[in-house]
């Protein structure tokens, strides 16, 4: 009885394809179910002879197109109106109802211009970042220049989308999507500081005074380029924490104060700050510009 019973358990475990053991040899597999069994895979030869040229993998039909991928909003997915044009207009998909771009769209272009672009194109938009400077053969395009501010946004788009003149600049379709592409284009409107639909420069009023006036111009007068807000240290000291901070410089210890902002930007080399080069370009910037940035560096904790 014992016998039989320990039998039954070795044939019980051969059919229900039990593959231990060390064999060099390929396992028993008395069911197959449906491990091996004739089919087309991708990638293989119609071994099933279905298809007439032999291949296992076909091409869509003609026209067909993979669900959610129709794009056929032409000034979405492209950057034309309907007569095939530059849009003049941003797509309703990046406004609020009326029509106005979240502040959230364009600070998001601004994170993605900043990694996708400024290298090139510098953080301010002169063409001037730091690969452009390591030497490119054609030069970045400087995004302050008449040409591209006057630019329609379908074109500023398409130089994303598409490229620009053949690949002197790449295509940046494969890094960015559609919406941040227009992300983009909204905040370069910004940093243009002119209006992204039917083209006017923005007009800051000249007497006004402000910390978004003076955030803008930090950003407008190339300040970004030497002075970060995030404690890097680049060509000039950060401005993060500067307002009230000591300054050991070329005349003795200074208070970092509305005086000694608004001469170190008309007269920088009067008190050259210790540790870094005398490279700051003078600027005869109007009072209004002044005290606005002023304002600004006193937000920037
Ligand atoms: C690797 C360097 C590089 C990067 C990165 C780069 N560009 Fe450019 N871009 C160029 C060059 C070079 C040109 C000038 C091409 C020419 O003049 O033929 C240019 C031109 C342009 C122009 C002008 C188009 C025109 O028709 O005159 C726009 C707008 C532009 N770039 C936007 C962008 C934006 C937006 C990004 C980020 C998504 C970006 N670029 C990233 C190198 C770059
Ligand atoms: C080309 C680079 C460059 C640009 C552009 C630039 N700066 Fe400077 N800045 C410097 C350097 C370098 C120093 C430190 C040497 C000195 O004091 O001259 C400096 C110093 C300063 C200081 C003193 C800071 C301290 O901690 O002592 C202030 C304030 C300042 N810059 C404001 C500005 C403003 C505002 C702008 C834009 C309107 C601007 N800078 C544009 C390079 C630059």
């Amino acid at each position: 009885m014992r016998r039989l019973l320990s039998l039954t358990a070795l044939v019980v475990a051969a059919i229900s394809g039990c593959r231990g053991g060390d064999s060099e040899l390929p396992p028993v597999h008395l069911i197959h179910n449906m491990d091996t069994q004739e089919k087309v895979k991708a990638y293989r030869k119609d071994i099933a002879g279905i298809f007439s040229d032999g291949r296992g993998m076909r091409a869509p039909p003609e026209g067909t197109v993979a669900q959610g991928q129709l794009d056929e909003d032409d000034l979405y997915y492209r950057g034309v109106d309907a007569k095939g044009e530059p849009s003049k207009v941003l797509p309703a998909q990046l406004k609020n109802p009326d029509g106005t771009v979240p502040e959230k769209v364009v600070r998001r272009g601004e994170n993605r211009y900043a990694i996708y672009c400024a290298p090139c194109h510098g953080l301010a938009g002169d063409g001037k970042g730091p690969v452009a400077s390591r030497g490119l053969e054609i030069p970045p395009a400087n995004l302050h220049d008449e040409f591209r501010k006057t630019m329609a946004v379908g074109k500023l788009y398409a130089a994303i989308a598409a490229g620009v003149n053949n690949g002197n600049m790449a295509s940046y379709a494969s890094q960015i999507p559609v919406a941040d592409r227009w992300a983009i284009v909204a905040y370069i409107c910004e940093l243009q500081q002119v209006s992204c639909e039917d083209r006017k420069v923005i007009v800051i009023d000249p007497n006004e005074v402000s910390v978004k006036k003076g955030e803008q111009l930090y950003k407008a007068r190339a300040c970004v380029t030497c002075h970060s807000i995030d404690g890097t240290k680049l060509v000039g000291p950060t401005f993060k924490g500067v307002w009230g901070k000591t300054e050991p410089t070329s005349a003795g210890d200074v208070v970092v104060d509305a005086a000694y902002v608004k001469e170190s930007i008309l007269n920088p080399t009067a008190k050259v700050t210790t540790g870094y080069p005398p490279a700051m370009p003078p600027q005869a910037l109007p009072d209004a510009e002044i005290d606005s940035i002023i304002l600004y560096l006193q937000t920037l904790k």
